[in-house]
């Protein structure tokens, strides 16, 4: 049986990008398989997981539920991109510090999803966090971490003192009176280096 390929052009983490693929491959597939990007897993592919989490365009979406040849044009931005950036250093620490990762398979999308959530500014109720989080599964943490990380990237955000809520949050967390956006490089804690390296394509 013959295969039939489209070539598409993209900008995927900033880079231009132009490939030949068959029209039934996935986003996500397209970026492990042909680019290596393994950063963005591959769970249960038919939407529900949400470890395929990729921003097309700016705007969260599902990378097994979206075909290749549909970003023809568009823009792509995977977690290796969003962490080489230094624009999550705080969240990545953040999930470090409060044991917000076992496994890590969730991670990446668990990040991308609550950086969007970080975005809109202002200190999220934890109620808001674990809706903006409902589409993203994790099957080791129990969210309770996840949350906690986020909580207190908003509140160091924020310049709001972290919470003391059972021990969980104390003034001494990574995040808390630091520069939420420090430069990718140079000045990346060897801890920073290390979950960033864990959840940038070593998971595959
Ligand atoms: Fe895409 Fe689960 S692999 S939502
Ligand atoms: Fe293992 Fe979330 S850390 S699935």
């Amino acid at each position: 049986m013959s295969r039939h390929f489209h070539e598409i052009h993209l900008t995927i983490n900033g880079e231009a990008v132009s490939e030949s693929v068959e029209p039934r491959k996935t986003l996500v597939d397209f970026l492990r398989e042909d680019l290596g990007l393994t950063g963005s897993h591959v769970g249960c592919e038919h939407g529900v997981c949400g470890a395929c989490t990729l921003l097309l365009d700016g705007l969260i979406v599902r990378g097994c539920l979206t075909l290749a040849v549909q970003c023809d044009g568009s823009r792509v931005d995977t977690i290796e991109g969003v962490a080489d950036s230094g624009t999550i250093a705080d969240l990545q620490q953040a999930f470090a510090a409060r044991n917000a990762l076992q496994c890590g398979f969730c991670t990446p999308g668990m990040l991308l999803t609550a950086a969007q959530l970080l975005d809109e500014g202002g200190v999220p109720s934890r109620e808001r966090i674990r809706a903006h989080l409902s589409g993203n599964y994790c099957r080791c943490t129990g969210y309770q971490a996840i949350v906690d990380a986020i909580e207190t990237v908003a509140r160091a955000r924020a310049k709001i003192p972290p919470l003391k809520r059972g021990g969980r949050i104390a003034a001494g967390d990574p995040g808390w009176g630091r520069d939420p956006h420090p430069t990718p490089s140079g000045s990346a804690s060897p801890l920073q280096g290390e979950i960033s390296s864990s959840i940038t394509g070593e998971q595959s």
